[in-house]
């Protein structure tokens, strides 16, 4: 006999029929009820164990963690919560689980325990419904640029350059640590390495998305990306997966329609596809900030903010209006952020991006004309910016509670202003003759922005840690499993 999904057994039309599930055992009260968890849904069936009629041995292995098959009737529940349950004829334990030392007890753990546990902690409530949001996330994705004719490019996870200069790389080596080879002057001998030359795991796929951007036309990436920058923060992993989309003959407005439609898109598909894993998390989430001072509680139950982001325009507000806005802040006046602004070209930190997007505008914010020296090389330079105050086509997307979730720009086209920006910060035209390509032959107005997957499924799920959005997190002085 086929067993069948404890979801689609929930979902069943009809009872008294006889089936089979399996999973793993979350509770079993009062030598009676099992509560079963296969991982297709949040909600366990309830499974009656007919204990007089049931070996003591075969009771006693009845354990939280136990995997077990049970084959009985499927009927209408008198229980409370729960539409249906399983009368069960035959229990087969398949897999112990010692009560003693399965750590995942059926009581609240600290979300710290859970993380040294990464690989037993999906067996909770919490993180199966993380996870499944996560993978229906990933779906919406690919769905959304398929559905409008993107095409999806794998880039490279290893890389020559260092072009983007968004983070601290990763080497890549094949040489040996002792014994490594030097050149004359007591260098490394790369020319030696695998690859005869320096590498790095990528930070970004975004260079080489343009090349496939300027023949394809609209093009997304969504792969990993590495970062070794040290930054012990709940915002930033050392792994993260990025979704980069470029799209040819797009202009800096382009861009933004094409971030906000795509992000409301991917939350309502959440919506309409992961509501009792978001029921639950709601739940999970009001739960948790019972404990924590007013201030520092959401405005919203996780569904409506999600609602909210959908009904509601992201606000466009250009880097200079934001400049104001904080320089008459009260905590700035009052001097209680670590950075005060005092003039324009300042970089903001996550404390003014936070402020303006929690407390004056609370709405998701897409801050945009960055000044030119704070930003990457590849931004479009403005016309008609002042001397000294020049600024860039750059777009960041904040969002409450999370910060800057989509860095992007309108790029670069013109040849000679790019060449000439790259001399300026002394960047390798020889290392990136092939980009330079791009200008050289057909070159185009294009656009695009990167979005932190990890960020958006922290927004959605309403957890605050990103190290509990990501399978098996990777951060400094972490990488366990
Ligand atoms: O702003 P970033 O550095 O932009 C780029 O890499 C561009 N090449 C993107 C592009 O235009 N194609 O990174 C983009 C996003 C950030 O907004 C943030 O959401 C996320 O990637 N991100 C991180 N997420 C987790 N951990 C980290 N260490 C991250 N660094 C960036
Ligand atoms: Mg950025």
């Amino acid at each position: 006999m086929k067993h069948t999904k404890v979801k689609d057994l929930l979902n069943s039309t009809t009872t008294l029929q006889e089936v089979n599930a399996k999973g793993w055992v979350r509770t079993f009260r009062n030598n009676q009820f099992i509560a079963l968890n296969d991982g297709s849904t949040i909600n366990n069936i309830q499974c009656v164990v007919d204990f007089e009629n049931t070996a003591e041995e075969t009771l006693k292995r009845i354990t939280t963690g136990a995997a077990v098959s049970v084959i009985g009737t499927l009927v209408e529940s008198k229980g409370a919560g729960q539409k249906y349950e399983i009368q069960v004829q035959k229990l087969e334990i398949l897999g112990d689980s010692d009560a003693e030392k399965f750590p995942m007890q059926p009581k609240k753990h600290s979300l710290e325990f859970l993380r040294e546990n990464a690989h037993l902690r999906v067996r909770t409530n919490a993180f199966g419904a993380i996870m499944r949001v996560r993978s229906v996330l990933s779906f919406a994705v690919h769905k959304y640029f398929q559905e409008e004719g993107f095409v999806y490019v794998n880039t490279p996870i290893i890389t020559g350059s260092d072009a983007e200069g968004a983070g601290e790389m990763f080497k890549v080596t094949a040489l040996p640590f002792d014994n490594t080879p030097r050149t004359e002057d007591g260098k490394v001998n790369y020319k030696e390495d695998f690859f005869g030359k320096e590498t790095n795991l990528t930070v970004s796929g975004q260079l080489e998305g343009e090349t496939f951007a300027m023949a394809l036309g609209q093009i997304y990436t969504f792969g990993p990306t590495f970062r070794a920058e040290n930054s012990n923060t709940s915002r930033h992993l050392a792994e993260f997966w990025m979704i980069e989309p470029e799209v040819a003959f797009n202009d800096l407005d382009d861009n933004m329609d094409l971030a906000e439609d795509f992000i409301q898109y991917v939350i309502k598909y959440a919506l309409d596809n992961c509501g009792d894993d978001l029921k639950f998390l709601e739940g999970r989430l009001l739960e948790e900030e019972k404990s924590k001072p007013q201030a520092d509680r959401s405005e919203m139950p996780l569904l409506e903010k999600l609602n909210f982001v959908l009904e509601n325009n992201f606000k466009r507000v250009s880097y200079t209006e934001a400049i104001d806005i904080l320089r008459e802040s009260t905590p700035n006046k009052k001097k209680k952020f670590n950075y005060i602004i005092n003039e324009w070209g300042a970089d903001l930190q996550s404390e003014h991006e936070r402020f303006l997007v929690e407390k004056h505008f609370k709405c998701p914010v897409i801050l945009y004309d960055y000044p030119a020296n704070i930003k990457a090389f590849y931004m479009r330079l403005n016309d008609n910016t002042e001397p000294g105050r020049e600024t860039v086509r750059a777009m960041d997307i904040l969002f409450p509670g999370i910060g800057e979730i989509v860095g992007g720009s309108e790029r670069e086209e013109r040849y000679d202003v790019l060449i000439e920006k790259m001399k300026a910060l002394e960047i390798d035209e020889e290392e990136l003759s092939w980009y330079l390509d791009t200008r050289r032959f057909g070159s185009a107005t294009h656009a695009g922005f990167g979005l932190g997957f990890e960020r958006l499924v922290l927004f959605v799920t309403g957890m605050t840690n990103i190290r509990d959005v990501i399978p098996f997190p990777r951060t400094p002085g972490n990488a366990e499993f």
